[in-house]
């Protein structure tokens, strides 16, 4: 077999996944994505812009003092200022801090959103690049709707910026716009038209409006390209950026004909997987390739008959390989503290002993409910118990009336900003009534967009979790929450919503 080329996978969940609605993250929650990043050993982590908030900023200061093997990048306009800022948080990486500075490339944005001559627009760029050096010789620079860009310019500015000390030239698809074919011919043009081409990497960065974010990226690469930026389950703007699991499972499985490989732990990708459901709310869909409930599900009788006798007749890659495990028992109620702790450090949760104990705390509450308690439970404890310590609203206690006969009625009790409250609601149905009721406590004005419920684990005692999204202005957030309880749950997903809501409109006020 011909020897493989390794294609360098920069991961951009934390900054362009961060973008997508509703899927802001706080630091801690920053910093447990980026550590299991480390663990799926992607190359570089994007960890945020650092000017855009001061949340922003310390996330990227945090994830670069604290994440060893992956560069960690840190995003910046064509400006001064935003390069200092990025700097500022990126510079505790050493010689792994990457600065990507970018500006837009296309008329249509260089004429209606920039309002800069392409000659000016050129000279930014250089400058931008310049200016990164004097911190660091780790610059990527971005030619935004570089897709859209006219093809002779897009050459011009690239080998600028090569010329200025560019060490990584990105060239994104920012819209989604393209095609295998046409964007094969770009990265082709620009390698076999760019004398100083060989001085940089080339990498892509595709956006999934055209559900072609992943075939775009394979086909930049068997035209040259050597980084490839996607994020954990495509989360991204709009409709999302490539799937870092897709594309790096494509390239593992289909050796015979693309001769690439990554540094990828793909045992990993499950796990990360999970792990951003988990912080973010946002669920995937069952049949997403490789993460998706049903990815290794064989339903027809005629495959199943096929599986039994040999397992390649259906299945392209093995569940394993992208680190699937049925779920296996873990825990009862005779379990130990002791026990309780390894299983928490070997899903990779680190927790301090205050956090160990309120999470041993819940375990045993649950485990006296149910039978059994799987990895997904422990998932669900330490997220929704532990780690949302520093929260504005709490839900101390629900009490619920309701029946075929009666009209529902919700009592619920609360801690805002430490203060304890109490009310009372009716509704229509139990959940309508305790939604009102935490509504009416927290004087929330969000829209109600979306509710929905689905369940951890089998079985009746399985623990439900709900799923809301809320909306205000233009800020989306999703919420998430677990219990056995159907209606607790239902209570804990809407005020995580709201406290999400909450450091959203904080971090606006720190960054005006
Ligand atoms: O989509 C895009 O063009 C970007 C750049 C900032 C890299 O996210
Ligand atoms: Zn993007």
């Amino acid at each position: 077999m011909a020897k493989l080329k390794t294609i360098k996978i920069f991961d951009t969940t934390l900054r362009d996944g961060e973008q997508s609605p509703g899927a802001s993250m706080n630091i801690e929650e920053k910093l447990r994505i980026a550590k299991q990043l480390q663990k799926l050993k992607v190359d570089v982590i994007e960890a945020g812009f650092p000017i855009a908030s001061e949340g922003d900023f310390e996330a990227v200061k945090r994830i670069a003092q604290t994440i060893k093997g992956p560069e960690i990048a840190g995003l910046c306009r064509a400006s001064t200022k935003d390069i200092d800022r990025g700097w500022e948080a990126l510079q505790y990486a050493g010689e792994k801090g990457r600065i990507h500075t970018f500006i837009a490339t296309s008329d249509i944005h260089m004429k209606y959103k920039l309002q800069m001559q392409p000659a000016a627009v050129l000279a930014a760029a250089v400058k931008a690049v310049k200016h990164a050096r004097s911190y660091t010789p780790n610059v990527e620079f971005s030619c935004e709707d570089a897709v859209r860009t006219d093809l002779k310019f897009l050459a011009e500015v690239v080998a600028a910026v090569i010329d200025a000390g560019a060490n990584t030239v990105n060239i994104p698809d920012t819209v989604g716009y393209t095609i295998p074919f046409e964007y094969f011919n770009i990265i082709k043009y620009l390698k076999d038209n760019v004398v100083n081409i060989d001085k940089a990497i080339i990498s892509v960065h595709c956006h999934n409006d055209l559900g072609l974010s992943v075939a775009n990226s394979i086909a930049a690469v068997q035209a040259g390209a050597e980084q490839v930026e996607c994020t954990i389950n495509g989360i991204g703007e709009r409709a999302g950026n490539c799937s870092l699991e897709e594309f790096v499972m494509t390239l593992k499985t289909r050796h015979d004909i693309l001769p690439f490989k990554t540094n990828v732990e793909t045992t990993q990708l499950t796990p990360a997987s999970r792990l951003l459901t988990t912080v973010t709310g946002i669920v995937v869909q069952p049949n997403k390739a490789i993460v998706g409930a049903n990815a290794f599900a064989h339903e027809a009788g005629i495959h199943q008959h096929g599986m039994l006798m040999e397992k390649s007749t259906y299945e392209i890659m093995t569940p394993e390989s992208v680190g699937l495990k049925t779920s296996v028992l873990v825990l009862g109620k005779h379990s130990g503290r002791h026990a309780f702790k390894k299983r928490l450090e070997e899903l990779g949760y680190d927790l301090n002993e205050e956090q160990l104990n309120k999470a041993f705390e819940r375990f045993k509450t649950l485990a006296d409910l149910k039978k059994e308690v799987f990895d997904e439970d422990l998932d669900a404890i330490v997220t929704d118990e532990v780690l949302r310590t520093e929260e504005k609203f709490k839900l101390s206690h629900i009490t619920v009336t309701c029946g075929s006969f009666a009209v529902a009625t919700a009592t619920v009790q609360m801690e805002i900003d430490g203060t304890s409250v109490r009310t009372a609601e009716l509704g229509d149905g139990p959940v309508d009534a305790t939604l009102k009721a935490i509504k009416k406590l927290t004087k929330a004005k969000a829209e109600l967009q979306q509710y929905m419920v689905g369940s951890i684990t089998g079985g009746t005692d399985a623990q439900g979790e709900v799923t809301v999204r809320l909306a205000e202005g233009d800020r989306t957030v999703i919420g998430r929450g677990s219990s056995t309880d159907i209606i607790e749950a239902s209570a804990k997903a809407y005020i995580n919503a709201l406290n999400r809501l909450h450091y959203k409109q904080e971090q606006l006020r720190d960054s005006l």
